[in-house]
């Protein structure tokens, strides 16, 4: 099919060229200048594991072209699928649609003839309902411009993997023509197992929402066991590893640490709870701002932890940092624990040095007064202590011997739960984590 995508972050870049390595010939629009003449000569502005090579293949077969415009999009094809960003808003916990807005009222006055607009953005449940009125008031197509809302699950650090295989294809449809275009496009998935549940629009909409609400929740509840944990002297990851065991509770999003971050599990929650405020159904909702508040807990314990670990004071205290990135595999520092807690530990005083493996730059840009070194051991030179804050496996395969006569304080905070504490602790070191022994 000639199909195109507009937006071109994480979601619709990944999205455009997967499906064009299925066989669509695809036209993506990105008004980002400096991205899209990236993406047109094959480069990936951000890290995404497998995701250069792909784009790379399919630009340069011709089956991947970029543009910038509305008209052209139209005229390419029938198939249009929404791939833009909905942020949270400054001064709000709501979720921004305005750039959903742009594009649905960009596209639409060039709809001469029957296309299917299929957004894949998260949105606060009735934009769907909403965008489908504006897309036919100003489509000359009239009632034959349809829209279906089809959201996307891909994590980052897996998005192509999770874009070529979903775990489950969900479209929200009013029209049944809009269900058959898009079983068609999706066969090439459906045939190699992925479900496909065909819903109305809110109930699409909630899916992407609650998916993440449910996530989110998950790493609060460890996290919250983590702080009991550590005033009776029990240890978490032994705690997780024997509920999850339990094939309905399982072990993914249980493991406890400084807490989610990232461009959607914190912004989605915020805004599902804002517009469950809207929607008067607050009360069932407000949980989820415990789930946040928890959340938010566990950054600020690591500043106090940290502070008592360089003893009391953080003036002047040297602290070497291992991750920005809110998670490993990705260079985005959105809302990154990490970079926040190296911040936070930065403005109270203490000579903070970061390196992570991709995502100096990022956090470059997003804290240019911090530190930012070469290499993990060239963060650690003259330490009173090291976080390990996001859980790149290089720091993993770090060893006492790597650190010795690099630090001042033989001090060692995993933010993770996930290095080898006993290694670390018979070579002399003090080590603390969340929720562990
Ligand atoms: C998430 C959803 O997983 C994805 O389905 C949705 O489409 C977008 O939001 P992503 O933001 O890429 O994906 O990251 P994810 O892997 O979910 O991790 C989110 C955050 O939770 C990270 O900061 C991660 O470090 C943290 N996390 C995850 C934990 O603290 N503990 C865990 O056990 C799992």
């Amino acid at each position: 099919m000639r199909i195109t995508v507009i937006g071109c972050g994480y979601l619709g870049a990944t999205h455009a060229a997967a499906m064009a390595e299925f066989g669509h010939e695809v036209l993506a629009m990105e008004i980002d200048r400096a991205k899209r003449e990236a993406l047109a000569q094959g480069r990936v502005p951000m890290h995404e594991p497998n995701l250069a090579d792909l784009l790379a293949r399919n630009v340069e077969s011709g089956q991947l072209r970029f543009t910038d415009s509305y008209a052209e999009v139209a005229a390419f094809g029938d198939l249009h699928f929404v791939c833009v960003g909905t942020p949270q808003q400054p001064e709000s916990l709501a979720a921004d649609v305005s750039q959903i807005e742009a594009a649905i009222t960009g596209l639409a006055p060039h709809l001469a003839r029957p296309a299917l607009v299929v957004g894949k953005s998260t949105v606060p449940v009735g934009t769907a309902e909403r965008m489908a009125g504006r897309l036919t008031a100003l489509a000359p197509a009239g009632g034959e411009a349809m829209l279906a809302w089809n959201p996307e699950f891909l994590r980052e650090g897996y998005a192509v993997q999770d874009t070529l295989h979903p775990d489950r294809i969900v479209v929200g449809i009013q029209d049944s023509r809009a269900e058959k275009l898009l079983r068609d496009f999706y066969q090439p998935m459906i045939d190699q197992g992925s479900p496909i549940v065909v819903t109305d629009y809110a109930t699409a909409e909630l899916v992407k929402v609650a998916a993440n609400a449910f996530l989110a929740t998950k790493i609060s509840f460890i996290n919250a066991m983590a702080e009991v944990c550590e005033a009776t002297g029990a240890d978490v990851v032994d705690l997780a590893d024997s509920i999850g065991y339990d094939e309905r509770i399982g072990r993914q999003f249980l493991n406890a640490g400084i807490g989610f971050g990232g461009g959607c599990l914190p912004k989605d929650i915020r805004a599902f709870v804002h517009r469950a405020g809207e929607l008067g159904v607050e009360d069932a909702m407000t949980f989820l701002r415990h789930i946040d508040d928890i959340n938010r807990r566990q950054r600020e314990r690591v500043v106090h932890i940290a502070k008592a670990m360089v003893g009391g004071d953080l003036a002047g205290a040297r602290i070497g940092v291992w991750g920005a990135a809110f998670k490993p595999d990705s260079d985005d520092v959105r809302d990154s624990p990490a970079l926040w807690i190296s911040g936070q530990l930065h403005l109270k005083g203490a000579d903070v040095r970061v390196y992570d493996p991709q995502a100096n730059a990022t956090a470059g840009h997003a804290f240019p007064t911090l530190t930012y070194a070469d290499s993990a051991v060239e963060a650690c030179r003259g330490a009173d202590l090291v976080l390990h804050l996001t859980e790149w496996p290089e720091f993993r395969e770090l060893t006492p011997t790597d650190l010795e006569g690099v630090v001042r304080r033989q001090q060692l905070f995993d933010g993770r739960n996930v290095l080898d504490v006993d290694a670390w602790r018979s070579a002399g070191w003090t080590v603390r984590a969340l929720g562990r022994r």
